[in-house]
C-alpha cells in the first residue's frame, strides 16, 4: 500500500507554461541540457505534494515570470489498487495559497505537508550539501522539515517556539533599555520551555533513530569507517527553564535567547572526524545523500510508507563505482526521481528499467510512461 505519483501537471511553474508529466513506480530520469528545467520539474513535484518550494520560502518566485499565478496538479496511485488521489495547489501572490485533495479544501499546509496530500517527498538539491558544511541552522532545518513531513503538530510546534523566542528577545531588549521590568520575563519564559520541549523532544526521539540509519547508508556509499551523527544541546534537556533563568542577566545584556532548540546543533562524524571542518566535497557530498537516505529509512519506519525520492542531479560528481550503487538503489525504492544533463551515466540495463522524461526549453518532448 505504497503510493507514488502518477502525473503532475505544471501551470504556470517556474518556466512551464502547461505540461504534464507522467511517471513510474522506480526509477524516473529527467533529462535535458543546462537550464531547460529539470530542477523546477523537481521542485515542482515537491510543490505539488508538500505544498512548498524546498528551495525558497518565497512562494511568488515560483510563478512563472509572465503570468500571475502558479497551479500544479498530482494524480497519486496507491500501489495494488485502483483508488487514486487528486491533489491541487494554486497560488497567486497576495492570495492565500489553495490546497485541495480530491477536490476538498485540504485543513492546513502543516496538515497537507505532513501526510495529507498522501505521499511524502524527500528531496536533494545539490546545495544540500549546505547540512553537511554550513550552519546550525541548516542542519536545524533538515531535522524540523523531517520531523514536520511526519507530524503537523510538530511543525506548528517550532514556527511558535520561533515565534516566541523573537518575543521574548524583543522584550529582553526593552528590559535592556529600562522600558520593562524583568520580573515580566517569567511569563515569556514558561512559553518558550513549554514549546522548546516539544521541539526538543521530537527532535531526541528522531536523532537516534536517523544516527543508525545513517551509519549504514554512509557504509553502502563510502566505505566501512564509522558514521555517525551526534546531538549537541545548547542546554540540558533536564535543566533546560533553570538554564534559561540562569541566563537572564547574559541574555539581557546581548537582547538574544542564548540557549535552546534553536542555538542546538548536530555533529556528522566519519570515523570520529568531523565533517562540516573536515571533510571533502565527495565526503561531504556522500554524507548529504547518507542523511538525505537516514530521512526516507526513519519516514518509512514512522508512517509505513516510503516517500518519493527527488534528487536533483545526484549523479555528477560522483564516482562511476557510486553512481552505479545509487541507480540501483532508486530502482529498488518505491519511487525515485532524478535528473541529470547526461544519459550516459547509466548503462543500457538501468535505462531500459527506467522511465526516461526528456526536457527542453520547460517543456517535456519525450515521455514514454503514461
Ligand atoms: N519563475 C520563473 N519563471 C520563468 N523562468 C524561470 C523562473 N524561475 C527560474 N526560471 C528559469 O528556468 C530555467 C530552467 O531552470 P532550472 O534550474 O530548472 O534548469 P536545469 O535544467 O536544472 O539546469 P542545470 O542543468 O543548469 O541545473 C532557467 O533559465 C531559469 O532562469
Ligand atoms: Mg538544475
Amino acid at each position: 500500500m505504497t503510493p507514488y505519483l502518477r502525473a503532475l501537471r505544471l501551470v504556470n511553474f517556474r518556466n512551464y507554461t502547461n505540461d504534464t508529466v507522467f511517471l513510474k513506480p522506480g526509477l524516473n530520469i529527467v533529462a535535458g541540457d543546462n537550464a531547460q528545467g529539470k530542477t523546477n520539474l523537481l521542485e515542482g513535484i515537491s510543490f505539488a505534494v508538500t505544498g512548498s518550494s524546498p528551495r525558497t520560502p518565497n512562494d511568488s518566485e515560483v510563478v512563472n515570470w509572465d503570468a500571475k499565478f502558479a497551479r500544479t496538479e498530482a494524480r497519486i496511485a496507491i500501489e495494488g489498487s485502483d483508488a487514486e488521489r487528486k491533489v491541487a495547489v494554486g497560488y497567486a501572490p497576495g492570495e492565500k495559497k489553495r490546497l485541495s485533495v480530491d477536490g476538498a479544501t485540504a485543513p492546513s499546509l502543516a496538515h497537507y505537508a505532513a501526510g495529507g496530500a498522501g505521499v511524502r517527498a524527500v528531496n536533494f538539491f545539490p546545495d544540500d550539501i549546505r547540512i553537511v558544511k554550513g550552519a546550525p541552522s541548516d542542519r536545524r532545518e533538515f531535522l524540523d522539515g523531517i520531523l514536520s513531513s511526519l507530524r503537523p503538530s510538530y511543525a506548528r510546534a517550532v514556527n511558535e517556539y520561533a515565534k516566541a523566542v523573537q518575543q521574548r528577545n524583543q522584550l529582553l531588549r526593552r528590559i535592556r533599555d529600562g522600558f520593562s521590568s524583568e520580573r515580566t520575563l517569567a511569563t515569556w519564559d514558561q512559553k518558550v520551555v513549554d514549546l522548546g520541549e516539544q521541539v526538543l523532544q521530537g527532535r531526541d526521539v528522531a536523532v537516534p533513530v536517523l544516527d543508525e540509519h545513517f551509519a549504514s547508508s554512509l557504509r553502502a556509499l563510502y566505505g566501512p569507517e564509522k558514521a555517525a551523527i551526534r546531538y549537541s544541546h545548547s542546554a540540558s534537556p533536564d535543566g533546560y527553564a533553570e538554564a534559561l533563568r540562569e541566563a537572564h542577566s547574559a541574555d539581557i545584556e546581548r537582547g538574544t535567547t542564548s540557549i535552546g532548540p534553536h542555538r542546538d546543533d548536530f555533529e556528522v562524524l566519519l570515523g570520529g572526524v568531523d565533517l562540516t571542518t573536515f571533510g571533502s566535497q565527495g565526503q561531504q557530498r556522500l554524507a548529504t545523500l547518507a542523511l538525505k537516505f537516514a530521512a526516507r529509512d526513519h519516514v518509512r519506519g514512522a508512517v509505513g510508507e516510503d516517500p518519493i525520492l527527488l534528487f536533483d542531479d545526484v549523479m555528477s560528481e560522483l564516482d562511476g563505482r557510486r553512481r552505479e550503487f545509487l541507480a540501483g538503489y532508486f530502482l529498488e525504492s518505491t519511487q525515485a526521481v532524478i535528473s541529470t544533463t547526461n544519459l550516459e551515466y547509466f548503462d543500457e540495463e538501468i535505462l531500459r528499467r527506467a522511465n526516461v522524461i526528456r526536457i527542453s526549453g520547460g517543456a517535456v518532448t519525450e515521455n514514454v510512461a503514461g
